[in-house]
């Protein structure tokens, strides 16, 4: 935000918490546009100069319109089920259906998005992002479409059962006493119990919610399973999990994770507590340098992220205005570290 000034063009659009757009991509920034965007909390904007970007328009895994009714479907959701223990389910198929059809035709869908905003009321975007990481691993993993549509639809409720947790304990910037940890604990058996009771709803859905905090070497939580008890969607849904909650830029936290040292930090604590083939497919759907960030090259020359697909980065070189230009790199071998 520090390094923005009035007349940028916003590159992606602002929802609100409801899905309903704030700020439309492509609006000119002003000062009062700035200062309002501040006060909601944003840290990071994305913007694009017309005359220089034009080729680059950002790509994220899903479009505009489908994330922000994905984020208010689970929204209306999480808030019905808090209030009666049920939830219209047919809102949440029907958006889960354009979910996973965008993911599943886009031959080259990356997880490719830096966080912009610090929040407290955040469960409602992790859901969304857990749903579309865990969409887009199940995809490379190699499901088939009505699988992938089990596990998202699971992935976005993983954290349903949050809602009948104490949110001063949920919330609490400090570390838990045992007490409130085994409070904190009781969401994945309660999501689990509301989800099983609904008509029409997949058992196995609802055994993500119950097994996303279990670990290979039964340490997790609520049964303490073993590798070969846990499911595969739910070992899936663990991964996306704990990478989204180590590089979001949460309101009570002190590190956040940029997505490279999220993903070493991951890929250490496999095989003990993440499964090893889900970690590898992780470094395929996700992109080690998400677009926007600022980056040093082995060159030794600093560069933005414009573009990433998979296995390439597209950075622009950040030098006097004239000679600024766009290389095609191969992000594991030739970019050195995030700088932001
Ligand atoms: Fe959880």
């Amino acid at each position: 935000m520090q390094d923005i000034t009035e007349g940028m063009h916003l590159g992606k659009t602002i929802f609100g918490d409801n899905g309903r757009v704030l700020l439309a991509k492509g609006t000119k920034l002003t000062k009062s546009y700035l200062q309002k965007i501040g006060e909601l909390g944003y840290t990071h904007l994305y913007v694009f100069q017309p005359d220089v970007d034009k080729d680059w328009l950002l790509e994220g895994p899903l479009s505009d319109y489908t994330y922000s009714e994905t984020l208010s479907v689970v929204k209306k959701s999480l808030v019905q089920a808090a209030k009666s223990r049920r939830f219209n389910l047919k809102e949440v198929n029907n958006v889960i259906d354009y979910v996973v059809d965008e993911i599943m035709d886009n031959p080259i869908v990356l997880y490719n998005l830096i966080d912009m905003k610090k929040q407290d009321e955040f469960i409602y975007e992790h859901s969304v992002n857990v749903c579309i990481i865990s969409s887009i691993i199940g995809k490379n993993m190699g499901l088939a479409r009505d699988k992938v549509k089990q596990l998202a639809i699971g992935a976005l409720l993983h954290d349903l059962g949050k809602v009948y947790v104490d949110p001063e304990v949920l919330n609490k910037p400090s570390s838990l006493t045992e007490e409130e940890f085994k409070q904190v604990k009781e969401h994945t058996k309660y999501g689990f119990e509301v989800l099983r009771s609904l008509d029409d709803f997949s058992i196995l859905s609802a055994h993500i919610a119950y097994q996303h905090h279990e670990r290979e070497d039964g340490s997790g939580y609520p049964r303490g399973l073993l590798s070969e008890e846990i499911h595969s969607f739910a070992k899936i849904v663990a991964v996306a999990d704990s990478f989204e909650a180590m590089t979001a830029n949460r309101k009570y936290r002190k590190k956040v994770f940029k997505n490279d040292e999220a993903i070493r930090q991951l890929t250490q604590e496999a095989p003990k507590r993440y499964d090893t083939t889900v970690i590898e497919t992780l470094k395929r759907s996700v992109a080690l340098y998400p677009v926007g960030c600022r980056v040093l090259l082995r060159s030794g020359e600093q560069a933005v992220v414009v573009k990433a697909t998979p296995d390439r980065a597209f950075v622009r070189i950040l030098a006097e205005e004239k000679q600024e230009r766009i290389i095609e790199v191969d992000p594991e071998l030739q970019i050195s570290k995030c700088l932001d």
